[in-house]
């Protein structure tokens, strides 16, 4: 993870708190049974010496240099080129990569060369669609950051030129490509928590850095920063640093703590459960804290509706009184799954077979009439009788990244023109969802989406 988004620590644990409640016995819950979980088999490496993936990066801030320095790490991926608009950002991608490297102002300049096999997008927000498309019309495989849109009408547009061109478009949600999040999947699908009724997800922070007060470094004039082309089609106003250098602070540039931190909450549901998105949506909140002119919410809670027949509970909090802390409970019939830190953990509570019903004042026949009524309406979901209670917890090993995982996935589909997990239409479904807590926000009502389709239901954005 990059030095602004400190690994998660803590562990959402529901028997734990509801133990610390008193709702359940210590007696009850059984102790965890540990297991590690393999790594995955490595996507291939390259076939010659020749098949090596020239790769440029667009956008060399803190989260494009983090993912350049992963994306070295799989074999066979060079750095040629880097675009930015902040000077010191090129100077720094030189010390860093070797004075060799082309750099340059204008991302366009990459895409004309011919050297350039793949770029990597990770500018704000409002350029994720302009670069990604001008890049696939370019000849150029895209791995472009989260969200993947900052407008609706980017979805489409993104979806159709990754079609028309056939280059890879691959949306930059690593956790998609995490072995937790595949194990988290293969549990849900074997059925080990039943019917799955409900997803509790959240991201909280507590730190100046979690709410996007990044750095402005102390050369930060006209001079050092190209305004106009950071700016691009966001209203034209005078050069501002704290805009150029935090710019998630406002909806011109980012997409709030939606686009930012429920995109990945919403990657992960649809990753784990297979559905496309929620058709309803609502959410509430506030600018509860960091009040320094920024015009998005810090607090932000928001309920979803799918069709599948399940509820996804998301919240945000960058005042949260604690430490970061991310985490995903799927609430099924027969149990719970919960992701955090570096483990998957499955707590299994099979359904009693037999009701607890209050009739014990009724008659005898009228007690077993109840019972066999109940039995019908209700039927045992395990002929053979419940399987015990249990605690399974499957940890990654220490070190393990998602994003190298992820790009290794990347890499692979460049080198054998395979799908990726996270194509254009997985990323437009997860930012178009995500996004629908800034339009329930901002518009005081209800929103309803079609995520088959990918619309809006009835509005135009
Ligand atoms: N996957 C993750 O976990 C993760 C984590 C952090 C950030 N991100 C995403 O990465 C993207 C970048 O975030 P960040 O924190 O690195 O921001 P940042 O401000 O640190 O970096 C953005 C860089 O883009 C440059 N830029 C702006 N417009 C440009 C343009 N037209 N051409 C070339 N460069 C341009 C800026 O000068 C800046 O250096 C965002 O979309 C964010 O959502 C993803």
């Amino acid at each position: 993870m990059p030095p602004f988004e400190p690994p998660v620590s803590s562990i959402l644990d529901r028997r734990g708190f509801l133990r610390a409640a008193g709702l359940i016995s210590a007696a009850s819950v059984a102790a965890p049974r540990l297991h590690a979980l393999a790594a995955q088999s490595a996507p291939a490496a390259p076939v010659s010496a020749n098949d090596r993936i020239r790769l440029a990066l667009i956008g060399a801030g803190g989260q494009g240099q983090y993912d350049t320095s992963v994306a070295l790490q799989v074999p066979g991926v060079e750095l040629v080129a880097v675009a930015d608009c902040y000077d010191g950002r090129l100077d720094h991608c030189r010390e860093r990569w070797g004075a060799s490297l082309f750099t340059t102002r204008d991302y366009r300049e990459i895409l004309a060369r011919s050297d350039v096999d793949a770029v990597l997008i990770a500018t704000p927000d409002h350029w994720h669609k302009q670069a990604a498309v001008d890049a696939m019309h370019a000849g150029k495989d895209v791995y472009c950051e989260k969200p993947m849109i900052h407008l609706y009408s980017d979805g489409p547009e993104m979806i159709q030129a990754a079609r028309s061109t056939g280059r890879i478009l691959q949306i930059g949600s690593q956790r998609v490509s995490s072995m937790l999040y595949a194990k988290a999947r293969d549990l849900l699908a074997s059925g080990a928590i039943g019917q799955l009724n409900m997803v509790t997800a959240h991201w909280d922070r507590n730190s100046a850095i979690g709410a996007w007060d990044y750095t402005i470094p102390l050369d930060a004039s006209t001079a050092t920063c190209d305004w106009p082309r950071f700016l691009g089609t966001a209203p034209q106003i005078p050069f501002s640093a704290e805009q150029f250098f935090q710019w998630r602070k406002w909806q011109a540039y980012g997409s709030g703590v939606a686009g930012d931190l429920f995109v990945h909450l919403f990657s992960g549901t649809h990753f784990i459960t297979g559905v496309k998105g929620p058709t309803r949506a609502m959410a509430t909140g506030g600018l509860r804290f960091w009040k320094d002119g920024r015009n998005v919410p810090d607090v932000m809670l928001a309920l979803f509706d799918y069709p599948e027949g399940f509820n996804l509970n998301l919240r945000v909090n960058f005042v949260d009184g604690g430490q970061e802390n991310e985490g995903l409970l799927f609430t099924g019939s027969e149990g719970t799954i919960a992701i955090s830190g570096n483990s998957v953990t499955v707590s299994r509570v099979p359904r009693e077979s037999a009701p607890g019903l209050t009739v014990g004042t009724f008659t005898e026949a009228m007690q077993r009439q109840m019972r066999s009524q109940y039995a019908a309406r209700y039927p045992v979901v395990h002929p053979a009788g419940p399987p015990p209670s249990a605690v399974d917890r499957y940890a990654a090993p220490d070190g393990y990244n998602d994003s190298y995982d992820h790009f290794a996935n990347f890499f692979h589909a460049v080198r054998t023109r395979q799908p990726v997990v996270e194509d254009a239409v997985f990323g437009f479904r997860a930012a178009g969802a995500a996004l629908l807590s800034n339009l329930s926000y901002e518009q005081d009502s209800i929103i309803h989406w079609d995520p088959v389709a990918m619309k809006l239901v009835n509005r135009s954005v």
